[in-house]
């Protein structure tokens, strides 16, 4: 029994170690009025399975934090997010289940440039990655 439980430890402390959340572009470059999707891959062993599965996006500024995304077992949260981006931000929640968020921004404001964060918590471990996105006005 005590090999089993110490064997288990080993393996989840393996699986956490291994759990990795990447950016497929670490900067953005955007004109004002134009849209764009912004790409976070993680690791999934468990495809097809939304179980336990926790991703929480946000928009850092120098002054404040705004909520982008939200979803919690293949539910989305849209009441958390920022009045900012409302009616702006449109997911793809066929790819969550191969561990890629994407979220594609419409109709950019200049105000929408800063580091973009994505936090994920699954069954096998927690990670957290961000991207710059910069947008810019006429002139
Ligand atoms: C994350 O990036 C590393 C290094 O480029 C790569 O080896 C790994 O496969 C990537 N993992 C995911 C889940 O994107
Ligand atoms: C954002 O883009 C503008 C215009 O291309 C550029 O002048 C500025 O340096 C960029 N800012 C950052 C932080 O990359
Ligand atoms: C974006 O749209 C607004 C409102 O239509 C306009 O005033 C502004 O000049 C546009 N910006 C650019 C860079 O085209």
């Amino acid at each position: 029994m005590k090999m089993i439980s110490l064997l288990l430890l080993i393996l989840s402390s393996c699986l956490c170690a291994t759990f990795v959340v990447n950016v497929t572009q670490s900067s953005y470059e955007a004109e004002e009025n134009h849209s764009i999707t912004l790409e976070w891959t993680f690791t999934t062993r468990t495809l097809g399975s939304n179980r336990e599965r926790f991703v929480d996006c946000s928009l850092l500024t120098p002054h404040k934090e705004l909520d982008l995304y939200q979803v919690h077992k293949g539910v989305e949260f849209p009441e958390s997010q920022d009045d900012q981006f409302t009616g702006r931000v449109q997911s793809d929640k066929d790819v969550l289940r191969e561990g890629r968020i994407r979220l594609h921004v419409s109709r950019l404001r200049t105000e929408d440039s800063g580091l973009y964060l994505c936090d994920v918590k699954t069954e096998d471990g927690f990670g957290s990655e961000t991207c710059r996105l910069n947008v810019s006005g006429e002139f």
